[in-house]
C-alpha cells in the first residue's frame, strides 16, 4: 500500500514537472488516505454507495443486506445502525433531495448468484431529521419493470425530481419522490449494455447532472461499467435528452460510482481495478489516487462523496466492497482521501 501511494505520488509528480505550477502545488499537498471505519470482523458486509449528511456523518448503503449505516466522519469513526429494508436483499443507490430526506434504493439482486429479480426493486424515503432518535422510512414507489435499481442523482430539488440508473436494463429512470410518479428518461447506446453482454452484466451504473456555470449546458453525466466508459448527454429542465450522447472517458477498468468538482474534473472509483483515480477536465490525464489492480487494500472500489463541511469539503469519502466472498476479502471500509488535486470545491 506504501509503495503503491509513493509510485502513484512520483508519477503524478513527473507528469506534471513540465509545469512548475502543478509541480509546486503537488509538493505541498501528498496525497493521504484516512481509514473512517471497517467493517471487519464481519467479512459478510459489502458496501456499496455513499451519502453526506449536511451536518457531515456519511450514511453508508449495504449490497450484501438490505442495510444503511451513519458513520461519524473522524479516524475510526464509529458506526450506528440505521435501519433495514425487510423484505429485500440488497441496497443501492442513495440521495438527498430536502435536507436529511434521502431516498434509498432496494433490490433483491443476489451477491452470490448476481441474478436479479425483475419487478422486485423499490425506492424508499429515510427521513433523518431525529435521527438518533428515531426515523421515518416510507415507500415512494415500486418498479415493476426494473432488475438492478442502481445510482441516483439530484435533478430538481424544488421539484423533488431524481434520476435513478437501472445497470441491468441501461435506462435512467426520473422520479418524483412527492408524488411517486415514474418513467424511463435516458436511453442510449451509451446507457445501455454493450452487445453480446452476458445476463448478469451490468451497464450504466453511477449518474451525476452537471452544470459547470449557471448559464452553460446542463448533461447528465453516467459511468457505464461493462462498456468501460464515461459518458454525457445533454439534457432540458425536465430531464429529457436534449441531444445525443458522447463518450467523455474511455477504456476505463469497470467504473462504479463517481462525482464531478467545480471545474469538472471526475473522481471515480473504479471497482475491479481496486482504484479511486481522477479524470482531468481538460487533459483527459488520469491520475491515481490509492489502490492498485493487484492489492487487496481497496478491494472492489465502489464510490466516492465529497465531504460537506468546511474542514473536509475538499476530501473525498469513498467505499469498498472488500471482496464480498472472495479469497482475498478484506470487508466493506469507508476511506477519507485528501490532498493531491482534491482542492477546487
Ligand atoms: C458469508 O456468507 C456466505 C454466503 O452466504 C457464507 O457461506 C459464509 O459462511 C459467511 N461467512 C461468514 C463469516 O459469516
Ligand atoms: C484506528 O484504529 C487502528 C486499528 O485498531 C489503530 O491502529 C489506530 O491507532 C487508530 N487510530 C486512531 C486515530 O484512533
Ligand atoms: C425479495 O427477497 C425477500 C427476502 O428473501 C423476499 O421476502 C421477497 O419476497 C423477494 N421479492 C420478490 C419480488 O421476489
Ligand atoms: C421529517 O421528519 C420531521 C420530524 O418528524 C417532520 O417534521 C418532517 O415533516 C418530515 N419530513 C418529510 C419530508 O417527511
Ligand atoms: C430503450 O431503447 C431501445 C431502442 O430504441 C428500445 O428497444 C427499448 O425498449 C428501450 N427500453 C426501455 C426500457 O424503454
Ligand atoms: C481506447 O483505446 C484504444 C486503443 O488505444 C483507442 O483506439 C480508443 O480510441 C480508445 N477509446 C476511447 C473511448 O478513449
Amino acid at each position: 500500500m506504501r509503495l503503491n501511494f509513493l509510485s502513484a505520488l512520483l508519477l503524478s509528480m513527473l507528469t506534471s514537472s513540465l509545469c512548475d505550477e502543478h509541480a509546486t502545488r503537488n509538493e505541498k499537498r501528498s496525497v493521504v488516505v484516512e481509514t473512517i471505519h471497517r467493517f471487519v470482523p464481519n467479512l459478510n458486509i459489502s458496501l456499496e454507495n455513499l451519502a453526506i449528511r449536511q451536518t457531515g456523518e456519511i450514511i453508508v448503503t449495504f449490497d450484501s443486506e438490505p442495510t444503511i449505516y451513519q458513520i461519524e466522519p473522524e479516524v475510526n469513526g464509529t458506526g450506528t445502525f440505521i435501519y433495514t429494508f425487510e423484505g429485500y436483499t440488497d441496497l443501492h443507490g442513495i440521495v438527498e433531495v430536502q435536507p436529511d430526506q434521502f431516498y434509498v434504493t432496494a433490490g433483491n439482486l443476489s451477491l452470490v448468484t448476481h441474478i436479479d429479480v425483475l419487478g422486485s426493486c423499490s425506492v424508499f424515503h429515510v427521513n433523518m431529521t431525529r435521527f438518533p432518535d428515531y426515523v421515518e422510512v416510507n415507500k415512494v414507489a415500486d418498479f415493476p419493470n426494473s432488475r438492478i435499481l442502481n445510482g441516483m442523482a439530484l435533478l430538481s430539488k424544488e421539484e423533488g425530481l431524481v434520476y435513478i440508473a437501472d445497470s441491468r436494463v441501461g435506462i435512467v429512470n426520473i422520479l418524483n419522490v412527492n408524488t411517486g410518479e415514474n418513467f424511463v428518461a435516458i436511453n442510449n447506446s451509451l446507457t445501455n449494455q454493450p452487445p453480446g453482454a452476458s445476463e448478469i452484466s451490468n451497464c450504466v451504473h453511477g449518474v451525476h447532472v452537471v452544470q459547470l456555470t449557471p448559464n452553460s449546458q446542463k448533461y447528465l453525466y453516467f459511468s457505464n461499467y461493462a462498456q468501460g466508459i464515461i459518458g454525457r448527454v445533454p439534457i432540458h429542465d425536465s430531464g429529457l435528452a436534449s441531444g445525443a450522447a458522447e463518450v467523455v472517458a474511455g477504456n476505463l477498468t469497470t467504473p462504479e460510482d463517481f462525482i464531478l468538482d467545480t471545474e469538472g474534473n471526475i473522481f471515480l472509483a473504479l471497482f475491479q481495478a481496486n482504484q479511486f483515480i481522477r479524470i482531468d477536465a481538460h487533459t483527459h490525464e488520469i491520475t491515481v489516487f490509492a489502490g492498485s489492480p493487484d492489492s487487496s487494500e481497496y478491494k472492489w472500489a465502489a464510490a466516492v462523496e465529497f465531504g460537506r463541511r468546511e474542514s473536509d469539503k475538499d476530501s473525498l469519502y469513498a467505499t469498498i466492497d472488500g471482496g464480498y466472498l472472495e479469497s482475498d476479502n478484506v470487508g466493506g471500509a469507508l476511506f477519507r482521501i485528501k490532498g493531491g488535486d482534491i482542492a477546487v470545491n
